[in-house]
């Protein structure tokens, strides 16, 4: 019985229905014909966010969709991957994807095959899904463990933990150089991994993807390259009130070097962003807007669709902070149509310490290096260097091999829940908090946003934000309580700090109910003082 059934409250989620399952063809691989299999198109909208559009594969599936139904048809085992010992060592693509795990490489056909057929009605399994991450199963002051900061970082499946130990016991080295076998393994795994990073955004290439530490890093990689090349005295760059510090202070330093302007995009009391505003932000020397997907104090989902719509009307480049919408819904940078998309491993039950920039081909080519060192160099002399192509330009220095390799796996994680299904798991978990936690006299959530997820901010009057998160860890419930990077968002709507309960995939109704019981003798206590 869930708090929620006392009342018979009732979530207004759509019907779904039944998609139609794919049978395995019985048929030689070469002779599939894909055109007939019978994909779903999914046309309900999922809570506050529309739906895919599943109707066709893709050449990209289609050639990983027969790769996967070859190896269930015969033993054959592709051969290995050819990569050597120079800087340009590539690994080829169908091999490294079908390659056996135990080397570390590729999607494990399972999560191929159920991502292709992906099914719209399936819920996800709780109970199976928290099996996978063993750092839940444990007490904290007496009580299971509620892990509620998952805006903060999220905790790492099995499949991660498993794959990195792994990854350090059998393959590691150094990548990009060496001619010995442990060289070309770590490379392939290394490359596996940005073709994965690649597919799960629906970048065109992995060329299109750059490895770094962390969403941070990117927007610092991205405001230092562009604003060093392109911005000039007079100028001005556009972000939002409602962005984290990441997306601010980059620009913010970028601007003041350059003689530039930072403008911000207005929020309203309910934490949507003003989007009316943006034409008359723009100027003819606005030269770039960068803007977060998705907020990490209110869970506003912003209508970045729309945002970069009018910035390419008026030519100018935009980059999406993706670190608190990578791990909640679907991101296709090209249906976006994006310039840049950043996000962060350690947001979406990958390693800390490995990040993503995504960019276009034409932006990358055109920015200038960010560091200097091995890897990003094709030629140097004393006197000069001339600089590698896009993405090693932008990858000095040993890069975090093994973490990258983990946010592969990571990703692979994601593709067997299924992101729709994260997405729906986590609006219904979200909505029922709200609905909850509304209901508590003396408790005031922040915001009201139209297309919200996965994060709810709290106020309890008469005590600190602070003391309220050290209250509810004694009940075992760890949640962020502060200004969590986002004080120009906080302050807009008129507070210093929230308490701020984040969920993710593993969450259950049974661990809001905790949280809400825990907020009501809180707010017990400080009303008896
Ligand atoms: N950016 C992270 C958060 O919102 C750390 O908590």
């Amino acid at each position: 019985m869930y708090l929620n059934e006392l009342d018979n409250f009732h979530f207004d989620l759509p019907d779904l229905g039944t998609a139609p399952q794919v049978a395995v063809p019985n048929a030689a691989p070469d002779e599939l014909d894909l055109s007939a299999l019978p994909i779903p198109a999914a046309s309900s909208p999922v809570g506050n966010v529309d739906a895919p559009q599943i109707g066709s594969l893709s050449a990209a599936d289609e050639e990983l969709f027969k790769g996967v139904i070859a190896k269930y048809f015969s033993d054959e085992v592709p051969s290995a991957p050819s990569s050597g010992s120079t800087d340009d060592v590539q690994p080829e693509k169908k091999n490294c994807l079908l390659k056996d795990n135990g080397f570390g490489i590729g999607i494990p056909e399972t999560d191929i095959v159920r991502n292709l057929h992906y099914d719209e009605a399936d819920t996800v399994n709780t109970e199976e899904i928290r099996k996978q991450f063993p750092i839940l199963h444990q007490k904290v002051n007496g009580h299971d463990l509620v892990w509620f900061d998952n805006g903060a970082t999220t905790q790492k499946p099995l499949r991660v933990i498993d794959g990195l130990s792994e990854f350090y016991k059998t393959d590691y080295s150094n990548i990009h150089r060496g001619a010995h076998t442990l060289a070309a393994r770590s490379t392939d795994q290394y490359e596996g991994a940005r073709e994965k990073v690649a597919r799960f955004i629906n970048a065109p290439a992995k060329e299109n993807i750059l490895f770094v530490r962390g969403t941070t890093e990117g927007i610092n990689l991205v405001a230092q390259t562009f604003g060093r090349k392109f911005l000039e005295k007079g100028d001005n760059v556009i972000v939002s009130t409602l962005d984290h510090h990441a997306n601010i202070v980059p620009w913010q330093q970028m601007c003041k070097l350059q003689g530039a302007e930072l403008r911000a995009i207005p929020i309203d009391k309910n934490g949507d962003l003003i989007l009316s505003e943006l034409e008359q932000l723009i100027t003819p020397h606005t030269k770039f807007i960068s803007v977060g997907h998705v907020n990490n104090t209110f869970g506003t989902i912003n209508d970045v669709e729309s945002i970069i719509r009018t910035a390419h009307s008026h030519n100018i480049p935009v980059l999406i902070d993706g670190a608190q919408s990578i791990a909640h819904t679907k991101v296709d940078v090209q249906q976006l149509d994006c310039d840049f998309f950043v996000f962060s491993g350690h947001k979406i039950y990958g390693p800390s310490g490995i990040g993503v920039v995504y960019g276009k081909k034409e932006w990358l080519e055109q920015l200038p290096p960010w560091q200097g060192g091995g890897n990003m160099i094709k030629d140097v002399t004393i006197e000069h260097t001339e600089f590698n192509e896009p993405p090693a330009r932008f990858e000095a220095g040993t890069p975090n091999i093994a973490d990258a390799i983990g946010l592969g796996y990571a990703l692979d994680f994601v593709q067997s829940v299924g992101i729709h299904n994260i997405e729906r798991h986590e609006h219904e978990l979200t909505e029922y908090a709200r609905q909850q936690i509304s209901r508590i006299p003396g408790i005031t959530i922040m915001g009201n946003p139209k297309k919200r997820v996965s994060v709810i901010s709290l106020d309890i009057p008469g005590i600190p934000a602070p003391q309220v998160g050290q209250l509810l860890d004694k009940e075992g419930i760890a949640v962020r309580a502060g200004h969590h990077c986002a004080q120009p968002a906080l302050r807009a709507l008129g507070y210093e700090m929230s308490v701020r309960p984040t969920f993710a995939v593993y969450n259950t109704k049974e661990e809001v109910d905790r949280l809400v019981i825990a907020l009501q003798k809180i707010v017990a206590d400080v009303q008896n003082r």
